[in-house]
């Protein structure tokens, strides 16, 4: 239980005491049934996605063969940022992640805009999944010769109206998702092997036809924005979605252990593997940018790509890496495997909504354990009586995932999900290290090494990429703050439980549904109206 009373001031105020975190979640969490070898495979299941199988062109496009070092820029901001997500994650295993963290260190202000900018991470991301997964499953349509009208087919920023695959996978995952966690993550695990062994075949085909000239120019558009760095911005969606490990963390055995495993796991695994994939591309049929007649780089997503793409292949001329939408079976189609080119087109297919899956799943859990401080309308806590999901916030999420899926590109959708993702990384690592200092004595299971050297280089690390996103994209982060900044004061500041000095208690037995019940905190006035629950 906890003792300490909220704390004034309007930045720093209302820090939600950890042991109330630990305590509320305790005795009104989720199930808990995920142990350390499903929690990798949640891990990974949520890290290789469309990035790897879609964003590789677009990094291309930005870094040519460098964006091999792109990779390892992007693997190197989230490795830093997963070393202190796991300090916090086995420290405070608790649904919410990033969001929860931020309220028990650095208080509800800055908890309430990561857990805004979560939206981004997650939501966002699952729509990006989804309208990645939509190109392979029109490509391998049209490989066997059925061509799905492009009204249909693609968004209206690229020719069409409503991106309707898209729109089908995430309602279809909603539905997964309503029915129950346990299920999801078993499907997830299948799907797993099939992701890896998509990329072994990849690897083990394109290594043998690697050619040393298809690396030259190696780094042919400069580090900056448009180069090495803004490509690293971008393909970092690659690596997004191994803190949805932490966000499950509630509903693990032993997360004290399991987590940190989980996570760190998940990210070494994915980071070798995309290196080799990388390199099997460029290495089996080179990445050349494209550029316009005076020899200007395109931007990636263009009409003007988009137009000097058309025209190559017009032309006669095979489709460059950089303009395809189904990156990695285009290069082994072009290599002479035509068949397992197609066989690439259902493995990613079949695997990746479990990406979507995760994602979304992760993005439930965040409503849901804001909805639970009082934060967002308390009707979005409540959790089905059968299935034991919160199956509420499962509804609305699906819908904004699907609108986004519905009508923005791929690309575009994940430099906004990383926007938002790059500042709750951020905000992560500054929580761990002022928590380290505040309450140097709690118990920690897991301590990031060397953490004033870790901590500066994840933070200065997610600014770096941040800065070099697309100009939208980093309005889009600003933009989306200010509305949360309007909610905040509107809405959520008055009904924060935190807020009022009150803290859930249990009610009924453990299996009841987590959403009714307050008690006073020790030493605070009880909540001025009793009709108000937690
Ligand atoms: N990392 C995930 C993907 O690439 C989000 O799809």
């Amino acid at each position: 239980m906890a003792t300490a009373a909220p704390r004034g001031g309007l930045l720093l105020g209302r820090v939600k005491p950890l042991d109330a975190i630990l305590a509320t979640a305790e005795k009104k969490g989720l199930k808990r049934s995920l142990g350390a070898v499903q929690l990798t495979l949640l891990g990974i299941g949520a890290v290789i996605g469309t990035g790897i199988f879609v964003l590789t062109s677009e990094a291309a496009q930005k870094a040519g063969p460098a964006m091999m070092v792109s990779f390892v820029i992007a693997g190197f901001v989230c490795a830093v940022a997963a070393l202190c997500y796991s300090e916090l994650a086995a420290m405070v295993p608790v649904s919410g992640s990033a969001y929860t963290y931020t309220y028990a260190v650095m208080g509800e202000l800055l908890a309430w805009m990561v857990g805004w900018a979560l939206i981004l991470e997650y939501a966002v991301g699952a729509s990006a999944v989804a309208v990645g997964w939509s190109g392979y499953f029109v490509g391998l349509l049209r490989s066997w010769g059925f061509d799905m009208p492009l009204a249909i087919a693609v968004g209206p920023t690229q020719g069409g109206l409503i991106n309707l695959p898209a729109v089908v996978i995430s309602l279809l995952i909603t539905g997964l998702l309503i029915v129950g966690t346990k299920e999801s993550a078993r499907f997830t695990s299948a799907l797993v092997a099939v992701k890896v062994l998509a990329l072994t075949v990849f690897v083990a085909l394109t290594f043998p036809v690697l050619s040393g000239a298809h690396f030259e120019p190696f780094i042919p558009n400069g580090w900056g924005t448009y180069g090495v760095v803004g490509a690293a911005a971008s393909i970092f969606f690659a690596y997004v979605g191994f803190d949805a490990v932490s966000t499950a963390a509630e509903e693990t055995v032993n997360p004290q252990r399991n987590v940190p495993i989980g996570l760190i796991g998940s990210l070494l695994f994915c980071t070798v593997f995309y290196l080799l994939v990388a390199a099997g591309a460029i290495g089996a049929m080179g990445a050349d940018p494209v550029r316009d007649a005076a020899g200007n780089v395109l931007a990636p997503g263009s009409l003007e790509m988009a137009a000097r793409c058309q025209s190559i292949v017009t032309s006669g001329a095979t489709e460059p890496l950089v303009c395809s939408r189904e990156a990695l079976a285009h290069v082994l189609r072009t290599i002479g495997y035509e068949r397992i080119g197609d066989l690439m087109g259902i493995a990613a297919f079949v695997a990746l909504p479990s990406v979507v899956l995760m994602m979304m799943f992760g993005q439930t859990r965040i409503f849901f354990v804001m909805a639970r401080d009082g934060l967002l309308p308390e009707r979005l806590s409540a959790v089905h009586p059968k299935f034991r999901t919160p199956h509420v916030v499962t509804a609305f999420t699906g819908i904004v995932v699907t609108l986004a899926a519905a009508f923005l590109p791929v690309g575009k959708l994940a430099d906004y999900s990383n926007s938002g993702t790059l500042f709750a990384f951020a905000m992560v690592a500054l929580a761990v290290f002022i928590l380290r200092r505040r309450d140097p004595n709690r118990v920690r299971p897991f301590r990031t090494p060397a953490l004033s050297l870790i901590a500066p280089l994840a933070i200065v690390g997610c600014i770096g990429l941040y800065l070099n996103l697309p100009t939208v994209a980093k309005l889009v982060l600003i933009v989306w703050g200010a509305v949360g900044l309007v909610i905040y004061f509107g809405y959520s500041r008055s009904r924060s439980h935190v807020g009022r000095g009150v803290i859930e208690v249990p009610e009924l037995s453990p299996d009841a549904p987590p959403s009714v019940g307050v008690a006073p905190l020790p030493g605070t006035p009880a909540p001025g109206n009793p009709e108000e629950r937690a």
